[in-house]
């Protein structure tokens, strides 16, 4: 992940900054295809996980689609050159603004998560003269496992259509003359590192395809989501997700109907691995009972430990030191939760060292801000 003389190389270049590995990218994603083309699946990126233009160049190369959750996403997947029909747009409150132009760019389908947005969409479309494609977003009502803000498949969750309303929503659909049904769509959760959960995903989707035989509606598009998780704890033992075990699992317990495609939407597991956000040392402070590494990256440029509590693996890229010490490393803005970790065996630290904040490709600078005035930290890319 970095090369040994990594500190004198980024030496007079300002922290904090993002550091993506983008041949690891590439490994992942040649791993992801090989997977997917062997069952015949088709998988589209998550854009919400990173929208760095370079690394949507690598992903493109790969012939991934994309999966948009907001017109800026829709926008930057047609801007970055993905075809129109491998472009999907999903999310819980699209606004009209973003459908019209979803429905102008010609994309392959919207997600829809509700009998409104269903009868928005129609209006629209038909406004234009136009058929929009749409899958129904259904809410199996599957544990995930995860953390509760990162589950959606739920019936608590604001995600997706209720089974219970599934009847009523066909025949919306079947009335509604300006959208074309073309499939259905699931996503139970992100980090999901249990893979026993997709199999009771794979095994409520075959129930619930039963329902649509007894309406003679054929699901075309099988859209499974995203969700795999990645080895947070220790990221070098795993680099890679594990794509083989998902796809094949998935295989295996999905009754697959002819002529039928199956889809993914994956994000984190591509893109997770590849960045570390790097930063540097500002003071040692010894507290009354820890000591403290205040470094100058905060929650503004990683968001995860503090509204997740999620675990990110530190590492020491500088200190030459082989004796070690325990240390809380917090960030610099006024929050108690602008913490990266605590209680963490590191070799003894000092100012002016480079600490990399491991696995911070996904969900890291996509979900920056700028708080207290912080300006945006650059990204870097090696090959
Ligand atoms: N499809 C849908 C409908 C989604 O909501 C998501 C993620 C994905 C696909 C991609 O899931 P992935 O393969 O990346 O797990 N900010 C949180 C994660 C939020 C995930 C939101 N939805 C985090 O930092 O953990």
């Amino acid at each position: 992940m970095f090369p040994p003389n990594f500190a004198a190389q980024f030496a007079n270049i300002p922290t904090p900054f993002y550091y993506y590995d983008t041949a690891l990218l590439r490994r992942s994603l040649a791993e992801v295809q090989k997977y997917a083309k062997k069952y015949d699946f088709t998988v589209h990126y998550a854009l919400k996980a990173n929208t760095n233009t370079e690394i949507l160049e690598i992903v493109k190369e790969y012939g991934l689609g994309a999966d948009c959750v907001s017109g800026g996403e829709v926008q930057k997947a047609l801007d970055m050159g993905f075809a129109p029909d491998h472009v999907v747009f999903a999310g819980v409150g699209k606004s009209d603004q973003e459908i019209d132009m979803a429905i102008d760019a010609d994309i392959f389908g919207f997600n829809c998560e509700s009998p409104q947005e269903l009868e928005v969409i129609n209006e629209i479309a038909q406004k234009k003269g136009k058929k929009a494609r749409v899958a129904l977003r259904l809410n199996p009502n599957v544990e995930a496992e995860t953390h509760k803000y990162i589950t959606t498949g739920l019936n608590e969750n604001k995600f997706g259509i209720n089974l219970e309303d599934l009847e009523g929503v066909l025949e919306l659909i079947k009335k509604s003359s300006n959208l074309h049904f073309i499939g259905i769509h699931f996503h139970i959760g992100s980090q999901i590192t249990n893979l026993e959960n997709f199999k009771s995903l794979a095994q409520k989707v075959n129930t619930i395809q039963e329902i649509f035989d007894t309406h003679g509606l054929f699901i075309e598009h099988l859209n499974l989501g995203g969700g795999l998780g990645i080895n947070y704890q220790n990221p070098d033992s795993e680099p890679v997700a594990p794509f083989e075990s998902y796809f094949s699992l998935f295989d295996q317990h999905i009754t697959r109907r002819r002529g039928q495609q199956i889809h993914f939407e994956i994000g984190r597991a591509i893109v997770g691995q590849c960045g570390s956000l790097i930063t540097r040392v500002l003071y040692m402070k010894q507290g009354s009972s820890k000591t403290f590494v205040i470094v100058d990256a905060g929650i503004t440029e990683l968001i995860r430990p503090a509204l997740y509590q999620a675990h990110h693996h530190i590492e020491n890229l500088s200190s030459p030191s082989t004796e070690t010490a325990v240390y809380d490393i917090v960030g610099p803005v006024c929050e108690s939760s602008d913490s990266f970790g605590k209680n963490r065996v590191l070799p003894i630290t000092q100012r002016g060292d480079f600490l990399a904040i491991r696995s911070a490709g996904a969900y890291g600078e996509v979900m920056s801000s700028f708080y207290n005035l912080r300006p945006k930290a650059k990204a870097y890319y090696v090959a």
